[in-house]
């Protein structure tokens, strides 16, 4: 009896423990399942707002791309509306210089030479600027070909001797003969190579102008170097960083006593850039400067 009473009460007692630990187990049930509806609740807040600044974002970048466009267009429409009077300005400057000249008028052919140079100047500003942006905006093609390098460095030098000899410079071409040709857009080389001569003769007085090109492997690729070194005036440390980029010139004094328009090395980097390569500089105020360049050898098709 007194066993089965005892049996009796533990069967309570484990049953009032069972209901508790049920109402327990609810209880939680329920505690979680409104935790996780709030969490559904804020998911769905933060989804919404991750949406709209999504759409605001893509908002902005629309605005953003039609405006780079409207300006490349303008920039675009206006260099040519710009070139067209100028070539007449340059051709007539350039007639009228001849005829001044065969009358023997010096000192108006002079004057004439004043509108042709300026006219000149002119005329590579826009052409500068207008390359600049079609690289910026994607839409400079290349000409890929494979170009023979020594004709293509001494026909450069040709062209730019008579500048460097203005400042009574002289000019050293050194080729190595490991490499001969490279693939890449020769006008666009000539560009490169005609900026970098163009500035080392204009800032370089009874000195040396010296070209070198030479392979170099880099990685898994070839790439073809280009050195223009001179002795001329030099570049502060503190100027290195920004000559660069469009519109910087060294210091203000440069503009003033060698013109320039500052655009001459913010194209060539980019121009580097788009063949597949870069540059780089090395120069010491005082002591000359070391301009160099790089281009992949076989570039791939997809440049
Ligand atoms: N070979 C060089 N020697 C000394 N300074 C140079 C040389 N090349 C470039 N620079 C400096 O870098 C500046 C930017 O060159 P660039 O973009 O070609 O502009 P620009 O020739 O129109 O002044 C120059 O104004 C000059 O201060
Ligand atoms: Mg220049």
């Amino acid at each position: 009896m007194d066993t089965l009473e005892a049996l009796q009460r533990r069967l309570k007692r484990e049953q009032r423990a069972r209901a508790e630990a049920e109402r327990y187990a609810e209880e939680k049930t329920r505690a979680l399942f409104e935790a996780n509806q709030e969490l559904e609740a804020i998911k769905g807040e933060l989804e919404a707002l991750v949406d709209a600044r999504t759409a605001e974002l893509a908002e902005a970048r629309d605005l953003a791309v039609e405006a780079n466009e409207a300006k490349s267009a303008f920039v675009a429409n206006l260099s040519h509306e710009l070139r067209t009077p100028l070539n007449a300005i340059i051709g007539y400057g350039e007639m009228l210089g001849e005829d001044l000249r065969a009358l023997e008028l010096e000192d108006l052919a002079h004057d004439a030479l004043r509108i042709l140079s300026a006219g000149n100047y002119l005329m590579v500003l826009i052409s500068d600027l207008l390359d600049l942006e079609k690289i910026e905006s994607g839409e400079l093609n290349l000409n890929l070909e494979e170009v023979e390098i020594e004709p293509l460095l001494s026909s450069v030098g040709d062209l730019i001797r008579p500048q460097v000899e203005a400042n009574r410079n002289r000019l050293e071409l050194e080729i190595s003969d490991t490499a001969t040709t490279v693939r890449t857009d020769s006008t666009r080389l000539r560009q490169i190579l005609h900026n970098l001569l163009s500035n080392a003769s204009k800032f370089t007085h009874d000195g040396l102008i010296r070209v070198e090109s030479f392979p170099e492997l880099r990685g898994e690729a070839l790439f073809l170097i280009i050195e223009v070194k001179d002795t001329g005036i030099g570049i502060a440390a503190e100027d290195l960083p920004r000559i660069f980029k469009r519109f910087a010139q060294a210091n203000p004094s440069i503009a003033r006593s060698f013109g320039g328009t500052g655009l001459g090395l913010a194209l060539t980097r980019r121009l580097c850039q788009r063949l597949g390569g870069d540059i780089s500089v090395a120069s010491k105020l005082g002591s000359g400067s070391r301009f160099r360049f790089w281009l992949p050898l076989d570039p791939p098709l997809s440049l």
